[in-house]
């Protein structure tokens, strides 16, 4: 099975990507994660792609691109669920050409939609417990509202004391990043057109403002739907 995954940042993409991956065996391809794991083994591209890291700017197709190739090549026989790429309608291009050259086919492609006010409302009201990064803190969210004690918020779980991570607090790094996302000509909106369009997959589009468990209901309800559909033609 071989899944697309899209979604702005803050939407829960990369929650929805972890369920989706532990219920079919699926290897999550990240396009963060492969970057990380090329800087650290020190490969050519890896390297390359530190430099433009370092100084602040996006990583050029042709490092992301032959990267993304090797992570496909090398994912296990149950398939992908390949998340952050393409993030461009010249990445989607690339990558519609690669996998028709790797002899695969995408089965799934799935949108978390989310306005983008709610989007970065979402990044900045995150909160990090020190105790447990493990409990989730949020104050946009009554569900998962940090507690109050002594006039200050701590985690409602475990009472730890509540950070913010730098990154979602750099309203300009949000904004340049959603700004690729919405574009709707060669931004990732772009890249969700033609695999809207060009593409023989079943394309899953939920609405991202519910909550989390809702939407992975939704995302495996489809794609279980996708496969009996499968199934019957293979029999039939
Ligand atoms: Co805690």
């Amino acid at each position: 099975m071989r899944i697309l995954a899209f979604g702005p940042n803050g939407s829960g993409k990369g929650t929805q990507g972890t369920i989706i991956k532990e219920r079919y065996g699926l290897d999550h391809i990240e396009s963060g994660e492969i970057f990380r794991h090329h800087i650290k083994a020190g490969t050519e591209l890896g390297v390359k792609a530190k430099a433009y890291i370092d100084e602040g700017n996006l990583v050029p197709d042709d490092l992301t691109t032959p990267m993304i190739v090797d992570a496909l090549k090398k994912s296990n026989d149950r398939g992908w669920i390949l998340d952050g790429y393409p993030r461009s309608l010249p990445q989607a291009r690339s990558l519609q050409q690669m996998i028709r050259e790797l002899n695969m086919r995408v089965d799934y492609v799935f949108e978390i939609e989310l306005d983008r006010e709610e989007a970065k409302k979402r990044i900045m009201g995150r909160r990090i417990c020190a105790i447990d990064s493990n409990h989730p803190n949020h104050v946009a969210f009554e569900a998962i509202h940090p507690a109050e004690k002594n006039g200050e918020l701590v985690c409602r779980v475990c009472g730890g004391r509540l950070s913010m991570r730098e990154d979602d607090q750099d309203e300009d790094a949000i904004n340049q990043r959603h700004d690729i996302y919405y574009n709707e000509d060669d931004g990732t909106k772009g890249a969700m057109k033609l695999f809207d369009i060009d593409c023989d997959a079943r394309y899953i589009r939920v609405d991202g403002s519910r909550g989390i468990s809702d939407i992975a209901e939704e995302i495996l309800s489809e794609i279980e739907e996708g496969e009996a559909i499968k199934l019957r033609k293979k029999f039939s």
